[in-house]
């Protein structure tokens, strides 16, 4: 049978909560208001994606694939798929090469316009073409 993957509007089980509170790019993001999309691969949850619309962009709060799903294009496809239609803002730590990946390969541009998040260096990445 085909492996299916499945994003959509739902609870996030709080053990996904609960990691992605525990991972240094995610921390402050798991349990914050933005309404979460669940992500789901063979009917397992594996991560979240936390989407919010402003000014007609769409801004990620947050992305998070639990890691034994890393790593095998997951997320490349769930950002892709969202944003197929839409504008769209992150914000990305310079260290976070993944995410710069999976963004990237999803239609996203760095911008000069550098953002601290703490002490991690971080820089508005933007995605204007429909
Ligand atoms: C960021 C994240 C969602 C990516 O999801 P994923 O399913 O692993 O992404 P993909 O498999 O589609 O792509 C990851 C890419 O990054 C690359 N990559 C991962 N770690 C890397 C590293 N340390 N150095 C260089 N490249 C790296 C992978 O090789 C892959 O690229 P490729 O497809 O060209 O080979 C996932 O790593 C995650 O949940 N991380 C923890 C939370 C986080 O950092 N969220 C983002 C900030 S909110």
């Amino acid at each position: 049978m085909k492996n299916k993957l499945k994003v959509y509007y739902n609870n996030i089980p709080d053990e996904l909560l609960k990691q992605a509170e525990e991972h240094r790019e995610t921390q402050g993001y798991a349990y914050n208001k933005i309404e979460k999309l669940l992500i789901e691969f063979d009917n397992i949850p594996i991560g979240f994606l936390s989407p919010r619309l402003e000014k007609g962009y769409w801004r990620v709060s947050a992305i998070f694939i639990i890691e034994p799903y890393r790593n095998c294009g997951l997320g490349t496809k769930v950002v892709q798929d969202f944003f197929s239609d839409k504008k769209g803002k992150a914000v990305i730590s310079e260290k976070n090469i993944a995410s710069q990946t999976i963004f990237s390969k999803s239609g996203f541009i760095k911008s000069d316009r550098k953002i601290m998040d703490g002490n991690l260096e971080c820089y508005l990445w933007v995605k204007n073409e429909l």
